[in-house]
């Protein structure tokens, strides 16, 4: 089957109502932390994406028994420090430097040689962020200058520690909350705020004694070597998958979208702040709360009257994952959009600050960009006519499904590569984007 999607047509007058995958984030924190509880865990609605399955067979690998049954996930945990592995275990996280950072941590105590691998896109990005503090609690590592394969050898007698991650990164974060469970003593981590769903696992789920403060960083304390229970989780939608529909729907005429079930995370909804502020018409509606989390149907309706944003930093941890789609919504806004302090773009799945500069370059939108900044100069009447491709940009699922929506909403004729990278993430985008109306060949 080809790689590569044409579109040459737009897509209006939808009014419809969908829902989208399981959260992606909080699937595979529910795949890792129920391996080491204490009995049986279930999950329903898990995201069935390629970075959740390779978080299963990872576990698998290391002794732990997951298994499909009917709609539901369940995982027979091992307990803390219950892991069981052949010599010299190879773990695949595939794409997911969710999966690959979150793994360091989790096996700390692991006293066995592990090998953890990845592909191409994985293997170009740099691993110190997690290998630094991980050895002080003791964990050894070898590698070639921080990057994938990486050698992991866990450590019986593990040591608690006190970090400053500088980052916002909640990989990093999570990392060392994962490690700090199978150390004695208390851990520390300040943080910059980042989404924060392990943080309300380890509160609603594992119940183990954890004291957070949230000033301008975060402070998280967790007391190691609390065993926890297996637990049960109704995974919400996703709201990075949800963004793609979110801003097709802003930029698309005369259409309305409902979203229901969406996790609204104050720490992750970064990419609706900053597209109501840009005018948008998105409204979270039918609100709830779900073991610590917020959960809401987002609401949203066309407009052609989007103004530009001068984004407050703050806001950047929150939309981390969703700037690409923003951008494409600034470059058909008035005025001239202002990013700064986003150089953790660099640091995904591709380079994503280079990638965007260069997608908008290409259909015509002036942008300066430079190391963490980004200004984009829009055009409410922007609409395309030309032929454009967009190749395979080293596997990153959200630069292609941006261009998706680029081309169902400013016109031209596209020809995208790199269908494939949708499985690590929103398998059923491009079936979702039929329900819609969009033609997609
Ligand atoms: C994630 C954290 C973010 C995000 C990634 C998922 C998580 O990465 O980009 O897609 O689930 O913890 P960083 O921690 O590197 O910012």
């Amino acid at each position: 089957m080809s790689n590569s999607v044409n579109i040459n047509n737009k897509i209006d007058n939808f009014n419809l109502s969908i829902v989208m995958p399981g959260d992606k984030s909080i699937s595979i924190r529910w795949v890792l932390l129920s391996s080491q509880a204490i009995g049986i865990s279930k999950a329903e609605n898990l995201l069935e994406s390629e970075d959740v399955i390779n978080s299963i067979k990872c576990m698998r690998a290391l002794g732990v028994e997951i298994k499909k049954v009917k709609n539901k996930y369940i995982t027979q945990g091992v307990g803390l420090n219950g892991f069981s592995s052949s010599r010299k275990v190879t773990l695949d996280a595939g794409n997911s430097g969710t999966l690959a950072r979150l793994i360091c941590g989790l096996v700390a105590r692991h006293n066995k040689t592990m090998k953890l691998v990845g592909d191409i896109s994985l293997s170009k990005r740099d691993f110190s962020r997690v290998i630094k503090p991980l050895k002080k609690f003791g964990v050894l590592f070898k590698s070639n200058n921080n990057k994938l394969p990486l050698i992991i050898r866990g450590n019986e007698y593990l040591r608690p520690i006190t970090y400053n991650e500088t980052k916002g990164s909640a990989q990093v974060k999570t990392a060392l909350m994962l490690a700090s469970l199978n150390t004695p003593g208390t851990t520390i981590v300040k943080s910059i705020p980042s989404r924060d769903h392990t943080e309300l696992m380890f509160k609603n789920c594992l119940k183990i004694p954890i004291n957070i403060s949230k000033k301008k960083h975060h402070v998280i304390k967790v007391k190691g070597l609390n065993a926890y229970k297996g637990f049960d989780y109704k995974i919400p939608g996703d709201i990075s998958s949800a963004s793609f529909f979110i801003v097709l729907t802003l930029l698309a005429k005369k259409s309305k979208l409902i979203i229901k079930n969406i996790n609204v995370n104050k720490s992750r909804i970064g990419v609706i702040e900053i597209l109501k502020k840009m005018n948008g018409k998105v409204n979270l509606i039918n609100k709830k709360k779900y073991k610590g989390e917020e959960i809401a149907d987002i609401l949203i309706r066309s407009t052609n009257n989007l103004k530009s944003i001068n984004c407050p930093k703050h806001l950047n941890t929150k939309a981390i994952d969703e700037f690409l789609v923003i951008f494409l919504a600034c470059a058909k806004a008035r005025g001239v959009s202002r990013f700064k302090g986003i150089q953790e773009l660099r640091q995904k799945e591709s380079d994503r600050l280079k990638i965007a500069s260069n997608f908008l370059r290409m259909i015509g939108v002036r942008i300066e960009e430079k190391f963490d900044s980004l200004k984009i100069y829009g055009n409410p009447k922007l609409e395309l006519h030309n032929k454009y491709i967009v190749k395979k940009y080293l596997k990153d699922h959200r630069v292609f499904m941006m261009s998706c929506i680029a081309a169902l909403t400013l016109g031209g004729n596209f020809l995208i590569n790199d269908k494939n990278s949708i499985k690590t993430s929103f398998p059923n985008f491009i079936s979702l984007l039929k329900k819609l109306g969009a033609k997609i060949s």
